[in-house]
Protein backbone atom coordinates (compact mmCIF):
# COMPACT_ATOMS: atom_id res chain seq x y z
CA UNK A 1 0.00 0.00 0.00
CA UNK A 2 1.41 3.45 -0.94
CA UNK A 3 2.41 5.53 2.08
CA UNK A 4 2.75 9.20 2.28
CA UNK A 5 5.17 11.09 5.39
CA UNK A 6 3.69 14.87 5.94
CA UNK A 7 6.05 16.60 7.99
CA UNK A 8 7.72 19.44 9.23
CA UNK A 9 4.19 20.35 10.23
CA UNK A 10 3.96 23.44 12.60
CA UNK A 11 0.83 22.41 14.51
CA UNK A 12 -0.90 19.12 14.06
CA UNK A 13 -4.17 18.88 15.22
CA UNK A 14 -5.78 15.10 15.76
CA UNK A 15 -8.31 15.87 17.77
CA UNK A 16 -6.91 12.68 19.82
CA UNK A 17 -9.67 12.36 22.51
CA UNK A 18 -7.17 10.64 25.19
CA UNK A 19 -5.50 13.87 24.91
CA UNK A 20 -5.35 16.33 28.26
CA UNK A 21 -6.13 19.28 25.61
CA UNK A 22 -9.13 19.30 23.63
CA UNK A 23 -7.37 19.17 20.28
CA UNK A 24 -4.72 16.65 20.82
CA UNK A 25 -2.40 19.08 19.33
CA UNK A 26 1.48 17.91 18.09
CA UNK A 27 3.80 20.77 17.35
CA UNK A 28 6.79 20.17 15.25
CA UNK A 29 4.82 17.07 13.81
CA UNK A 30 4.57 14.49 11.10
CA UNK A 31 1.84 12.51 9.84
CA UNK A 32 2.09 8.90 7.94
CA UNK A 33 -0.72 8.38 5.48
CA UNK A 34 -1.21 4.66 4.14
CA UNK A 35 -3.62 3.94 1.58
CA UNK A 36 -6.87 5.60 2.63
CA UNK A 37 -5.93 5.63 6.16
CA UNK A 38 -3.43 7.82 8.95
CA UNK A 39 -1.25 4.82 10.23
CA UNK A 40 0.87 6.88 11.84
CA UNK A 41 1.39 10.80 14.16
CA UNK A 42 3.88 12.03 15.74
CA UNK A 43 6.77 14.12 16.42
CA UNK A 44 8.78 14.72 13.05
CA UNK A 45 11.81 13.39 14.89
CA UNK A 46 10.58 10.14 15.42
CA UNK A 47 8.81 9.43 11.82
CA UNK A 48 8.88 6.41 9.99
CA UNK A 49 10.16 6.45 6.41
CA UNK A 50 7.49 6.60 4.14
CA UNK A 51 7.07 6.32 0.02
CA UNK A 52 6.57 9.93 -0.83
CA UNK A 53 7.26 12.83 1.05
CA UNK A 54 5.54 16.39 1.40
CA UNK A 55 6.85 19.30 3.34
CA UNK A 56 4.29 21.29 5.33
CA UNK A 57 6.50 24.14 5.58
CA UNK A 58 6.12 24.40 9.47
CA UNK A 59 2.12 25.01 8.65
CA UNK A 60 -0.69 23.37 10.40
CA UNK A 61 -2.66 20.53 9.48
CA UNK A 62 -6.10 19.98 10.76
CA UNK A 63 -8.56 17.09 10.41
CA UNK A 64 -11.12 18.13 7.41
CA UNK A 65 -14.39 19.93 8.30
CA UNK A 66 -17.26 17.52 8.50
CA UNK A 67 -20.24 19.83 7.59
CA UNK A 68 -23.27 17.76 9.22
CA UNK A 69 -26.11 19.93 8.14
CA UNK A 70 -26.87 21.48 4.63
CA UNK A 71 -29.53 21.65 2.03
CA UNK A 72 -27.37 21.75 -1.61
CA UNK A 73 -30.35 20.30 -4.02
CA UNK A 74 -31.91 23.06 -5.17
CA UNK A 75 -32.68 25.57 -8.15
CA UNK A 76 -32.91 28.81 -8.33
CA UNK A 77 -31.70 31.74 -5.24
CA UNK A 78 -33.43 34.11 -2.96
CA UNK A 79 -31.04 37.31 -3.17
CA UNK A 80 -34.28 38.87 -3.61
CA UNK A 81 -35.16 37.81 -0.47
CA UNK A 82 -31.17 38.37 1.82
CA UNK A 83 -31.61 41.93 0.54
CA UNK A 84 -34.67 42.88 2.05
CA UNK A 85 -33.55 40.94 5.27
CA UNK A 86 -31.15 43.23 5.58
CA UNK A 87 -33.02 46.62 5.21
CA UNK A 88 -35.62 45.16 7.97
CA UNK A 89 -37.46 42.38 6.44
CA UNK A 90 -37.93 39.36 9.07
CA UNK A 91 -37.04 35.76 7.84
CA UNK A 92 -39.63 33.57 7.46
CA UNK A 93 -39.90 29.59 6.44
CA UNK A 94 -42.40 30.48 4.05
CA UNK A 95 -39.57 31.55 1.29
CA UNK A 96 -39.26 27.65 1.10
CA UNK A 97 -41.90 27.65 -1.31
CA UNK A 98 -39.68 29.70 -3.52
CA UNK A 99 -37.08 27.28 -3.80
CA UNK A 100 -39.13 24.81 -4.34
CA UNK A 101 -40.90 26.11 -7.68
CA UNK A 102 -37.81 26.73 -8.74
CA UNK A 103 -36.21 22.97 -8.05
CA UNK A 104 -39.42 21.24 -9.48
CA UNK A 105 -38.76 22.79 -12.66
CA UNK A 106 -34.91 21.97 -12.96
CA UNK A 107 -34.06 19.06 -14.84
CA UNK A 108 -31.90 16.10 -12.86
CA UNK A 109 -28.72 17.24 -14.65
CA UNK A 110 -29.44 20.50 -13.41
CA UNK A 111 -29.71 19.46 -9.67
CA UNK A 112 -26.34 17.63 -9.97
CA UNK A 113 -24.53 20.07 -12.07
CA UNK A 114 -25.24 22.61 -8.98
CA UNK A 115 -24.52 20.31 -5.93
CA UNK A 116 -21.54 19.47 -7.50
CA UNK A 117 -20.16 23.31 -7.49
CA UNK A 118 -21.03 23.39 -4.35
CA UNK A 119 -19.40 20.67 -3.06
CA UNK A 120 -16.59 22.04 -4.77
CA UNK A 121 -16.64 25.20 -3.24
CA UNK A 122 -16.97 23.39 0.23
CA UNK A 123 -13.69 21.02 -0.63
CA UNK A 124 -11.56 24.54 -1.14
CA UNK A 125 -12.89 25.34 1.93
CA UNK A 126 -11.78 22.58 3.82
CA UNK A 127 -14.94 20.59 3.91
CA UNK A 128 -14.39 16.32 3.32
CA UNK A 129 -17.12 15.17 4.93
CA UNK A 130 -20.83 16.73 4.05
CA UNK A 131 -24.47 15.89 5.19
CA UNK A 132 -27.29 16.80 2.50
CA UNK A 133 -30.56 16.77 2.95
CA UNK A 134 -33.76 16.64 0.38
CA UNK A 135 -36.52 19.34 1.02
CA UNK A 136 -37.37 21.33 -1.99
CA UNK A 137 -39.34 19.01 -3.68
CA UNK A 138 -41.76 18.10 -1.62
CA UNK A 139 -43.46 15.63 -3.85
CA UNK A 140 -42.72 11.91 -3.94
CA UNK A 141 -41.16 12.05 -7.36
CA UNK A 142 -38.93 15.08 -6.60
CA UNK A 143 -37.64 14.19 -3.01
CA UNK A 144 -36.95 10.80 -4.16
CA UNK A 145 -35.31 12.50 -7.21
CA UNK A 146 -33.23 15.20 -5.05
CA UNK A 147 -31.76 12.24 -2.73
CA UNK A 148 -30.90 10.37 -5.48
CA UNK A 149 -28.67 13.48 -7.07
CA UNK A 150 -27.86 13.93 -3.43
CA UNK A 151 -26.47 10.69 -3.16
CA UNK A 152 -23.94 10.99 -5.71
CA UNK A 153 -21.88 13.21 -3.60
CA UNK A 154 -21.88 11.92 -0.37
CA UNK A 155 -23.40 8.66 1.79
CA UNK A 156 -24.51 11.23 4.49
CA UNK A 157 -28.44 11.71 2.61
CA UNK A 158 -31.55 13.47 4.80
CA UNK A 159 -34.99 12.79 4.14
CA UNK A 160 -36.77 16.25 4.81
CA UNK A 161 -39.96 15.96 2.96
CA UNK A 162 -41.22 18.11 6.18
CA UNK A 163 -39.67 21.07 5.27
CA UNK A 164 -42.67 22.81 4.86
CA UNK A 165 -46.46 22.18 4.02
CA UNK A 166 -46.70 22.68 0.08
CA UNK A 167 -49.27 24.78 -1.58
CA UNK A 168 -52.94 23.03 -2.29
CA UNK A 169 -52.45 20.62 0.66
CA UNK A 170 -53.27 20.43 4.66
CA UNK A 171 -51.14 19.61 7.21
CA UNK A 172 -52.89 16.79 7.90
CA UNK A 173 -52.93 15.71 4.28
CA UNK A 174 -48.76 16.13 3.96
CA UNK A 175 -48.12 14.18 6.82
CA UNK A 176 -49.70 11.23 5.83
CA UNK A 177 -47.78 11.24 2.34
CA UNK A 178 -44.47 12.17 4.07
CA UNK A 179 -44.73 9.45 6.61
CA UNK A 180 -46.35 6.87 3.93
CA UNK A 181 -45.51 6.64 -0.25
CA UNK A 182 -42.66 10.00 0.17
CA UNK A 183 -41.04 7.66 2.96
CA UNK A 184 -40.82 4.91 0.87
CA UNK A 185 -40.07 6.25 -1.99
CA UNK A 186 -37.23 8.53 0.12
CA UNK A 187 -35.66 5.53 2.09
CA UNK A 188 -33.53 4.04 -0.76
CA UNK A 189 -31.74 6.76 -1.14
CA UNK A 190 -31.52 7.91 2.68
CA UNK A 191 -29.47 7.25 6.27
CA UNK A 192 -31.46 9.90 7.63
CA UNK A 193 -34.54 11.21 8.37
CA UNK A 194 -35.01 15.33 9.64
CA UNK A 195 -38.41 17.47 10.38
CA UNK A 196 -38.21 21.41 10.13
CA UNK A 197 -39.61 21.73 13.67
CA UNK A 198 -40.89 24.98 14.47
CA UNK A 199 -43.72 28.06 13.59
CA UNK A 200 -44.79 28.14 10.20
CA UNK A 201 -43.36 24.69 9.67
CA UNK A 202 -44.58 21.02 11.96
CA UNK A 203 -45.58 21.10 14.98
CA UNK A 204 -43.40 18.70 17.66
CA UNK A 205 -46.59 16.33 17.50
CA UNK A 206 -46.07 16.34 13.80
CA UNK A 207 -42.24 15.86 13.81
CA UNK A 208 -42.52 12.95 16.80
CA UNK A 209 -44.88 11.33 14.14
CA UNK A 210 -42.83 11.57 11.47
CA UNK A 211 -39.57 11.15 13.06
CA UNK A 212 -41.30 7.72 14.09
CA UNK A 213 -41.97 6.43 11.00
CA UNK A 214 -39.02 7.47 9.69
CA UNK A 215 -37.44 5.19 12.60
CA UNK A 216 -39.88 2.23 11.57
CA UNK A 217 -38.34 2.84 7.96
CA UNK A 218 -34.53 2.30 9.25
CA UNK A 219 -33.64 5.52 9.09
CA UNK A 220 -31.54 7.91 11.96
CA UNK A 221 -33.39 10.59 13.15
CA UNK A 222 -32.16 14.61 13.60
CA UNK A 223 -33.82 17.81 13.78
CA UNK A 224 -34.23 21.11 12.95
CA UNK A 225 -35.59 23.01 16.57
CA UNK A 226 -35.62 26.50 17.83
CA UNK A 227 -34.37 28.34 15.33
CA UNK A 228 -37.13 31.48 15.10
CA UNK A 229 -38.58 30.73 18.54
CA UNK A 230 -39.17 28.68 21.95
CA UNK A 231 -40.88 25.26 21.86
CA UNK A 232 -40.83 21.95 22.17
CA UNK A 233 -38.05 20.71 19.88
CA UNK A 234 -35.13 20.34 21.32
CA UNK A 235 -36.94 18.62 24.03
CA UNK A 236 -37.96 15.95 21.64
CA UNK A 237 -34.97 15.30 20.13
CA UNK A 238 -33.64 14.48 23.83
CA UNK A 239 -36.26 12.42 24.56
CA UNK A 240 -36.38 10.53 20.82
CA UNK A 241 -31.76 10.04 21.70
CA UNK A 242 -31.69 11.74 18.31
CA UNK A 243 -27.94 12.03 16.96
CA UNK A 244 -28.42 16.17 16.61
CA UNK A 245 -30.96 19.27 16.71
CA UNK A 246 -29.93 21.80 14.53
CA UNK A 247 -30.07 25.47 15.21
CA UNK A 248 -30.94 25.63 19.35
CA UNK A 249 -30.97 29.41 19.09
CA UNK A 250 -34.32 30.01 21.84
CA UNK A 251 -33.30 27.24 24.43
CA UNK A 252 -34.64 27.54 27.85
CA UNK A 253 -32.60 25.74 30.90
CA UNK A 254 -34.75 23.01 30.59
CA UNK A 255 -33.90 22.73 27.31
CA UNK A 256 -30.40 23.33 28.08
CA UNK A 257 -30.90 20.09 30.88
CA UNK A 258 -32.36 18.18 28.12
CA UNK A 259 -29.60 18.46 26.05
CA UNK A 260 -27.25 17.40 28.90
CA UNK A 261 -28.50 14.35 29.95
CA UNK A 262 -29.78 12.67 26.41
CA UNK A 263 -25.92 13.65 24.96
CA UNK A 264 -27.69 15.06 21.95
CA UNK A 265 -25.58 16.75 20.19
CA UNK A 266 -26.54 20.95 19.45
CA UNK A 267 -25.74 21.63 16.44
CA UNK A 268 -25.48 25.44 15.42
CA UNK A 269 -25.02 27.32 12.63
CA UNK A 270 -24.17 30.95 12.98
CA UNK A 271 -24.08 31.54 9.06
CA UNK A 272 -28.13 31.50 9.66
CA UNK A 273 -27.78 34.09 12.07
CA UNK A 274 -25.45 36.39 10.28
CA UNK A 275 -27.54 35.84 6.82
CA UNK A 276 -31.51 36.44 8.90
CA UNK A 277 -30.02 39.10 11.39
CA UNK A 278 -31.31 36.72 14.58
CA UNK A 279 -29.21 36.84 17.86
CA UNK A 280 -26.71 34.13 18.06
CA UNK A 281 -27.18 31.15 19.76
CA UNK A 282 -25.06 30.95 22.86
CA UNK A 283 -22.65 28.56 22.72
CA UNK A 284 -21.21 29.00 25.86
CA UNK A 285 -24.11 28.46 27.84
CA UNK A 286 -24.38 25.00 25.96
CA UNK A 287 -20.65 24.40 26.44
CA UNK A 288 -20.94 25.37 30.51
CA UNK A 289 -23.67 23.11 30.96
CA UNK A 290 -21.46 20.09 29.54
CA UNK A 291 -23.63 19.88 25.82
CA UNK A 292 -21.96 18.51 22.94
CA UNK A 293 -21.85 21.51 20.80
CA UNK A 294 -20.88 20.95 16.77
CA UNK A 295 -21.01 23.59 14.17
CA UNK A 296 -22.10 23.15 10.67
CA UNK A 297 -23.03 25.95 7.47
CA UNK A 298 -26.74 24.91 6.71
CA UNK A 299 -25.78 26.07 3.58
CA UNK A 300 -29.05 27.00 1.82
CA UNK A 301 -30.42 29.50 -0.53
CA UNK A 302 -32.69 30.54 1.86
CA UNK A 303 -31.59 31.21 5.63
CA UNK A 304 -27.93 31.12 4.75
CA UNK A 305 -25.99 30.57 1.23
CA UNK A 306 -22.61 29.53 2.62
CA UNK A 307 -20.23 26.76 2.35
CA UNK A 308 -17.45 27.97 4.44
CA UNK A 309 -17.11 26.31 7.62
CA UNK A 310 -14.14 28.80 8.33
CA UNK A 311 -16.86 31.45 8.15
CA UNK A 312 -18.87 29.54 10.87
CA UNK A 313 -15.90 29.14 12.92
CA UNK A 314 -14.97 32.65 12.94
CA UNK A 315 -18.67 33.86 13.49
CA UNK A 316 -18.50 31.52 16.58
CA UNK A 317 -15.72 32.84 18.19
CA UNK A 318 -16.86 36.49 17.43
CA UNK A 319 -20.46 36.19 18.37
CA UNK A 320 -21.19 32.60 20.80
CA UNK A 321 -18.18 32.87 22.96
CA UNK A 322 -16.46 29.82 21.44
CA UNK A 323 -12.70 29.70 21.74
CA UNK A 324 -10.94 29.23 18.62
CA UNK A 325 -9.98 25.31 19.95
CA UNK A 326 -13.87 24.77 20.62
CA UNK A 327 -14.82 26.14 17.03
CA UNK A 328 -12.24 23.75 15.33
CA UNK A 329 -13.38 21.07 17.39
CA UNK A 330 -16.99 21.48 16.86
CA UNK A 331 -16.59 21.55 13.19
CA UNK A 332 -14.52 18.25 13.16
CA UNK A 333 -14.85 15.56 15.95
CA UNK A 334 -17.94 16.90 16.87
CA UNK A 335 -19.71 17.43 13.27
CA UNK A 336 -18.74 13.73 12.81
CA UNK A 337 -20.54 12.75 15.97
CA UNK A 338 -23.53 14.50 15.06
CA UNK A 339 -23.04 11.97 11.60
CA UNK A 340 -22.56 8.68 13.81
CA UNK A 341 -19.20 8.53 12.23
CA UNK A 342 -16.14 7.38 14.34
CA UNK A 343 -14.24 6.95 11.22
CA UNK A 344 -13.49 10.86 10.62
CA UNK A 345 -13.19 14.09 11.99
CA UNK A 346 -9.64 12.87 14.20
CA UNK A 347 -6.40 12.15 12.97
CA UNK A 348 -5.41 8.86 14.45
CA UNK A 349 -4.17 6.02 13.68
CA UNK A 350 -7.29 4.06 11.67
CA UNK A 351 -9.34 6.84 11.10
CA UNK A 352 -9.67 8.33 7.57
CA UNK A 353 -6.64 10.31 6.30
CA UNK A 354 -9.24 12.91 5.61
CA UNK A 355 -7.31 16.48 6.51
CA UNK A 356 -6.21 19.89 5.34
CA UNK A 357 -3.10 22.00 5.06
CA UNK A 358 -3.42 25.37 6.09
CA UNK A 359 -1.52 28.58 5.00
CA UNK A 360 -1.12 29.53 8.38
CA UNK A 361 1.09 28.13 11.90
CA UNK A 362 -2.24 27.22 13.87
CA UNK A 363 -6.05 26.93 13.78
CA UNK A 364 -6.55 30.11 15.62
CA UNK A 365 -5.80 31.89 12.42
CA UNK A 366 -8.88 30.37 11.26
CA UNK A 367 -10.65 32.97 13.52
CA UNK A 368 -8.24 35.25 13.89
CA UNK A 369 -8.07 35.78 9.48
CA UNK A 370 -11.71 35.82 8.77
CA UNK A 371 -12.76 35.59 5.45
CA UNK A 372 -8.80 35.02 4.05
CA UNK A 373 -8.82 31.92 2.14
CA UNK A 374 -6.22 29.95 4.06
CA UNK A 375 -6.61 26.05 3.04
CA UNK A 376 -3.85 25.54 1.17
CA UNK A 377 -4.39 21.78 0.28
CA UNK A 378 -6.69 18.71 1.39
CA UNK A 379 -5.99 15.31 1.16
CA UNK A 380 -9.31 13.13 0.94
CA UNK A 381 -9.24 9.10 1.95
CA UNK A 382 -5.58 9.56 1.93
CA UNK A 383 -5.67 11.32 -1.66
CA UNK A 384 -4.60 14.82 -2.88
CA UNK A 385 -8.30 16.51 -3.36
O1 LIG B 1 -32.14 25.25 8.00
N1 LIG B 1 -34.86 25.91 8.65
C1 LIG B 1 -35.22 25.26 7.68
N2 LIG B 1 -34.55 25.09 6.57
C2 LIG B 1 -33.46 25.94 6.22
C3 LIG B 1 -33.91 27.17 5.54
C4 LIG B 1 -34.51 26.87 4.26
C5 LIG B 1 -34.87 28.04 3.42
O2 LIG B 1 -35.15 29.17 3.92
O3 LIG B 1 -34.90 27.79 2.22
C6 LIG B 1 -32.63 26.23 7.45
O4 LIG B 1 -32.45 27.37 7.87
FE1 LIG C 1 -31.30 23.60 7.70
Amino acid sequence: MASTLITHIGELVTNDPRADDLLGVIEQAAIVIEGAHVAWVGRATDAPPADEMVDAGGRAVIPGFVDSHSHLVFAGDRAAEFAARMTGTPYAAGGIRTTVAATRAATDEQLSGHVARLVAEMRRQGTTTVEIKSGYGLTVHDEARSLAVARLFTEETTYLGAHVVPDGTTAEEYVELVTGPMLEAARPHARWIDVFCERGAFDADQARAILTAGAEAGLRGRLHANQLTYGEGVRLAAELGLAAVDHCTYLSDADVDALRDSGTIATLLPGVEFSTKQPYPDARRLLDAGVRVALASDCNPGSCFTSSLPLCIALAVREMGMTPAEAVHAATYRGAQALDRADVGALVPGRRADLVLLDAPSHVHLAYRPGVPLVAATWVGGHPG
